[in-house]
């Protein structure tokens, strides 16, 4: 039988146990930083310095973390469903844990690219400097989708194929709180089983016909031990 298909759409809290820090949380990210200064073109245009400086910060912080078992859980899904991950995080820890279908919406540190929009990608291994050029002589940046930046329609057009089939979708770790990305769970079949696990409130509209039918179930854990009852159920509906 066709293995059944299933969408993870995972944010910065799937990350939180390997020591990322996520945005929004208390002590998060956008505490410290402003993110139109460091996470947008118009901080692009008015201080390049100051965004290269916070992402050769985080690419460097990269190097120290490792994935945990949130996302080991979920690149093991692989042996028993059709998985596709659109993650919104930039780091590479669904890579490292072994996931193999992964659409990155917001980008990724690994990667430069150079501002002149040319297709080429440069691994983001050294710090990125004002000055650093790549083959066409072109400024370099991380390949990250800022704020005021339009998402690769190549990765939105993937993301809507995944979710237009699945059969579940697992939304892991995000607050749902940016746009366009918010919408992925919603483009998912009206009978799509979605769990969203999250240890924090669920303050964002879930449509009546998924809340009332029972199709939309709040697992309100920590990654790890979330996405451990989310398989476990999975497997009792699914593979037994
Ligand atoms: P947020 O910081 O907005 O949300 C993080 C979510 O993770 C919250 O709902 C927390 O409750 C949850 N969380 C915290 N610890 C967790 C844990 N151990 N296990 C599971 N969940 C946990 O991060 P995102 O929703 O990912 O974009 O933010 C979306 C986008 O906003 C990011 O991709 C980034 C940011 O601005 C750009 O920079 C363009």
């Amino acid at each position: 039988m066709a293995k059944k298909k299933i969408l993870v759409f995972s944010g910065a809290g799937v990350s939180a146990e390997s020591g990322v820090k996520t945005f929004r949380d208390h002590g998060g990210i956008w505490e410290g930083f402003d993110p139109m200064e460091v996470a947008s073109i118009s901080g692009w245009g008015k201080n390049p310095e100051k965004v290269l400086e916070f992402y050769n910060m985080r690419k460097n912080e990269l190097r120290n973390v490792s994935p945990n078992a949130a996302h080991f859980a979920i690149a093991e899904l692989e042996k028993d469903f059709d998985v596709t991950v659109v993650t919104q995080n930039v780091d590479d820890l669904h890579e490292r844990a072994g996931s193999t279908n992964i659409i990155h919406l917001h980008g990724t540190l690994t990667l430069t690219k150079e501002e002149d929009g040319s297709e080429d990608r440069y691994p983001y291994t050294d710090d990125l400097k004002i000055g650093s050029i790549g083959r066409n002589g072109s400024q370099l940046r991380p390949d990250i989708v800022w704020f005021g930046e339009n998402l690769s329609s190549m990765n939105l057009h993937k993301t809507q194929v995944a979710a237009e089939e699945a059969d579940v979708c697992i939304v892991v770790g995000t607050s749902m709180q940016v746009s366009p990305a918010n919408s992925v769970p919603w483009m998912t079949p009206e009978l799509a089983l979605i769990y969203y696990v999250d240890p924090g409130e669920q303050d964002f509209y879930v449509p009546k016909f998924r809340m009332n039918g029972g199709f939309f179930t709040h697992v309100k854990k920590k990654a790890s031990e979330g996405m451990t009852d989310v398989i476990e159920e999975l497997k009792r509906i699914y593979l037994k």
